[in-house]
């Protein structure tokens, strides 16, 4: 069980693009807890074929209280939660929440701000982009790119807060379809003119990657450059050839386990392949259930809102969003 999980209603699913829903949300009263920053997430839940997985979603509403909030949901191959949220969504049902999250938010009021965002990664940019408006930045440019027309999300959306943006609000559509992957130069030209602007990046890895060399390019330093890449929540489908073979060595419940380590793989991931019992719940670095010590070894911490500097230096991870980074470990849980 989620501590701090709470049940929310979805008020509306409306279809976005050619296979994503944005799912409007309320509480159940307990309006207090859905305060969010433009730029974050929720993590949502869904029992899917007899499993309760966690999922990361950007919401792209106004932090209006007493409003509800939508976030946007697309589907992707092999996505179990995201395709049963646009299988299944309905108005009245309820889903499980946990708190919005995430660091990914305006970082200087006022200031331009450049911002490239390439298929669901729209859904916090274009929070940043309405807040920037909002708090006076003077100039906001965005470089939108999309596999093609039918796959774009939020376009009315963005044509509306263009509208009442006074001229501030530049807009450029790429469609990978049409016009090949946005290559260097051209996510570099974006940067033309805002030299001075602060930038936010949201996408799949390699669009990120390039975005972030073309703006190294342009001169942006990394205090700069802030990106969004939900550290925590890869699926298993996601996780790329990361970190070397481990062998980690777990100490539960009065037993020692020794399991393997999979590059790329989370901790929690090894020892559920194992079928060990290792406590756990969320999965995606929100609930604090899989907090265990490492005892020898190093880990490469992935992103979480749970653990303090106070934590981490005494040892404490989350094995959910940690990934080996030396041949042999040891964590203990108490
Ligand atoms: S399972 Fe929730 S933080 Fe790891």
């Amino acid at each position: 069980m989620v501590k701090r999980a709470q049940s929310l209603i979805v008020t509306s699913v409306t279809p976005q693009g050619s296979d994503a829903i944005l799912l409007g949300l309320r509480g159940e009263g307990e309006q207090e807890s859905l305060h969010f920053l433009p730029g974050q997430y929720l993590t949502l839940a869904a029992e899917v074929g007899g499993d309760e997985l966690w999922r990361c979603y950007s919401i792209t509403s106004e932090p209006v209280v007493g409003q509800p909030l939508s976030v946007l949901v697309r589907r992707v191959a092999g996505g179990r939660v995201s395709n049963w949220l646009c299988d299944n969504a309905s108005p009245r049902q309820r889903l499980q929440a946990l708190p919005p999250a995430g660091r990914f938010t305006l970082v200087h009021a006022e200031r331009p701000v450049l911002l490239y965002a390439g298929g669901s990664g729209i859904a916090p940019v274009f929070a940043l982009a309405r807040e920037a408006l909002v708090r006076g930045a003077p100039r906001v440019r965005l470089f939108y790119a999309n596999r093609d027309r039918a796959a774009a999300m939020l376009l009315s959306e963005l044509q509306a807060l263009q509208a009442t943006a006074g001229g501030r609000l530049e807009i450029e559509y790429w469609y990978d379809a049409e016009q090949g992957l946005p290559t260097l130069a051209v996510l570099e030209q974006q940067a033309h003119g805002l030299e001075q602007a602060d930038a936010y990046l949201c996408g799949p890895v390699p669009f990120m990657r390039s975005a972030g060399d073309a703006l190294r390019v342009a001169g942006f330093g990394p205090e700069r450059v802030h990106q969004e890449d939900f550290g925590v929540v890869l699926d298993e489908e996601d996780a790329a050839d990361v970190g070397p073979d481990a062998s980690l060595t777990v100490q539960l419940k009065g037993q020692t386990y020794t399991v393997p380590v999979h590059p790329g793989e989370t901790l929690l991931a090894a020892m559920l392949r194992a079928a060990l019992p290792a406590p756990h719940a969320c999965r995606v670095g929100e609930c604090a259930s899989c907090m265990c010590r490492l005892q020898g070894g190093e880990v490469q911490r992935l992103d979480n809102s749970v653990l303090d500097e106070d934590d981490v230096a005494a040892g404490w991870l989350l094995a959910c969003s940690s990934r080996a980074a030396s041949s042999a470990l040891r964590v203990r849980f108490s």
